[in-house]
């Protein structure tokens, strides 16, 4: 692990402003700095940072942390990778070598992929050897792709023993049930994320009637599915260069382009495509063509993928193939040129959607007239908002008076967003603002001066260390009550230490005041004159203390 002190001087020298400015133009308003967030789709700038206190925080989707937290998240890193990157940003070094939380499960992936792909290149392997053969996969042209072979008979597991890995392990990275290794028979395709390490697999299997047909490993700590695109990390440095990406469904059909030439492609992971996986992409590129299968459920895929690309403000284009076919088996069937030429030739969203939806009733015109303008209204290019709003004007004959008043319609109120924040929460982000002068804190107030679990959790958590980290932590509290105290101290000034001391005291004095008062009511209760004027006496002195 990386020592506490070296990560601490890291966030304290780190800028952050800098270094989000870095990946979000942010802008200077008052004290912090505001900028769209990167993690959700939003038209006003809600995502704030804060120099002063290294954070930042986005009133929108509640998403808030420091420097470190901030490029996990938008880098897909784990900790030890993020504190690495800030370090060597500032030239500071670190030995992370043993550091890695999730680095036995990196290494795991990697035996895994080295027993697979050797496997593949055996005579133990020849089943899958034909199998590529007959899919005309030529996996000596596709080397990045590691492909390989789980054998039926298994392996897996005595090669991992051999190795030193314990079952147990197997069974956290995902390769094993307690009973069973998960790939047997099948061809393998090995995930990787974007910095070139293997985080899961998808196996296909070699007979049609072998149910599922693609397998793919469980989520574990470093493999989320939905936040993964498959052969991206092979495929961004040319999507980066030709700002222009093809995604596909399937393995098979990236694999299929890739070993022809096309290699700005990629694909989700058999789940229709996530905005996570849409925002990953718009981060490599400009502009999306999207070629999935010709059938209904490919059509129906790609207007769900239109939406969530545009959220990501990539333009998109579509290409049709004919209904019984998919990439891979087009090729197969015509050739890569004409191929590339249906992706040349590919309709916009707005062709794509009158395509594909049929308009027989007014109402149905109304419907897809309603859903092409909610598509358009997350346009934030405003020239190509415009160009849209015209042509939808001009296509269905709408005046565009009518279309921006629909457009109108659709702002949400955005009261919604209000929340409502207790006295001992308010307390409680005044002191984590406020760190420096914890100590006046340790002598007012006890943990039990807190009704809420949270804060109360909190505190006793600040009593052990002073310096623990609430930014970190969130296993502890709730979401809920994180977001909270992050948007209070985010918008809270710190306090000079007199001031600061004021507040806690009056604090504590409305607690004394609350309990004084419960003892009067019960004492009128119990018609017991004497604590009755004992307590009002202590109540009139209280108050007049914190005059
Ligand atoms: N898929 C999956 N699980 C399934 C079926 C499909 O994860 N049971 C994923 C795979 O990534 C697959 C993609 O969805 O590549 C597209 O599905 P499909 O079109 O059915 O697969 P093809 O790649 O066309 O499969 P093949 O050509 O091997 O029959
Ligand atoms: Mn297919």
């Amino acid at each position: 692990m990386i020592e506490q002190e070296k990560i601490e001087e890291i966030k304290r020298q780190t800028d952050i402003v800098e270094l989000i400015g870095h990946y979000v133009p942010l802008k200077k308003v008052g004290k912090n700095y505001r900028g769209l967030c990167p993690f959700h789709n939003e038209e006003n700038p809600s995502f704030y940072v804060n120099p002063e206190k290294g954070i930042f925080f986005c009133f929108g989707c509640k998403k808030g942390g420091n420097a470190i937290s901030f490029l996990m998240e938008y880098e897909k890193l784990d900790f030890p990778e993020a504190v690495k990157k800030l370090a060597k940003n500032l030239g500071i070094e670190i030995d992370t070598s043993k550091g890695l939380r999730y680095k036995e499960l990196y290494e795991v992936n990697e035996f895994a992929a080295q027993f697979f792909s050797s496997c593949l290149n055996k005579e133990l392997g020849r089943r899958g050897q034909n199998y590529l053969k007959e899919r005309r996969v030529d996996f000596t042209r596709l080397r990045d792709f590691r492909l390989g072979y789980a054998p039926a008979s298994g392996g897996l597991r005595t090669f991992m023993r051999q190795k030193g890995i314990s079952t147990e392990l197997l069974i956290k990275a995902g390769l094993l049930t307690p009973h069973n290794e998960i790939f047997r028979d099948r061809v393998i395709f090995p995930i990787f994320n974007l910095s070139g390490r293997i985080i899961g697999f998808g196996g296909r299997s070699l007979e049609e009637n072998v149910q599922p047909k693609y397998l793919n490993s469980p989520e574990t700590p470093i493999f989320k599915k939905g936040d993964v695109l498959y052969g991206l990390f092979q495929a961004k440095t040319s999507i980066r260069s030709r700002e222009e990406a093809i995604l596909v469904e399937g393995y098979f059909d990236l694999l299929s382009l890739y070993q022809r030439g096309v290699t700005n492609i990629c694909a989700p992971l058999g789940t229709s495509l996530t905005d996570r996986q849409a925002m990953l992409l718009s981060r490599f590129a400009r502009k999306v063509n999207i070629l999935f299968d010709g059938d209904i459920s490919g059509i129906k895929a790609a207007l769900r993928a239109i939406g969530l690309l545009i959220d990501a403000q990539v333009e998109v284009y579509i290409a049709s193939l004919p209904e019984d076919t998919d990439p891979d088996r087009y090729i197969i069937e015509n050739g890569i040129d004409q191929l590339n030429g249906l992706i040349k030739n590919g309709d916009d969203f707005f062709q794509f959607y009158k395509k594909h939806t049929r308009v027989e009733t007014v109402e149905q015109e109304v419907a897809l007239i309603k859903d092409l303008l909610k598509i358009i209204s997350h346009i934030r290019d405003p020239i190509r908002f415009d160009r849209y709003l015209k042509h939808i004007s001009k296509v269905f004959g709408l005046p565009l008076e009518v279309i921006k008043k629909e457009l109108d319609r659709k702002e949400e109120p955005r009261s919604s967003t209000q929340i409502k924040i207790s006295k001992e929460e308010k307390m409680m982000a005044m002191i984590l603002n406020n760190r420096e002068y914890f100590h006046h804190t340790k002598k007012v107030l006890k943990p039990e001066d807190f009704q809420e679990s949270g804060v109360r959790r909190i505190y006793e958590r600040l009593l052990k260390n002073e310096k623990f980290n609430i930014y970190d932590l969130t296993d502890m509290i709730d979401g809920n009550l994180r977001e909270k105290l992050f948007s209070i101290i985010m918008t809270q000034e710190s306090l000079p230490e007199s001031n600061f001391v004021k507040v806690l005291n009056r604090y504590k004095n409305g607690l004394v005041e609350q309990k004084l008062k419960m003892e009067i009511r019960q004492a009128l209760k119990n018609a017991d004159d004497e604590k009755v004027k004992k307590y009002q006496k202590k109540l009139r002195e209280l108050k007049l203390h914190s005059l």
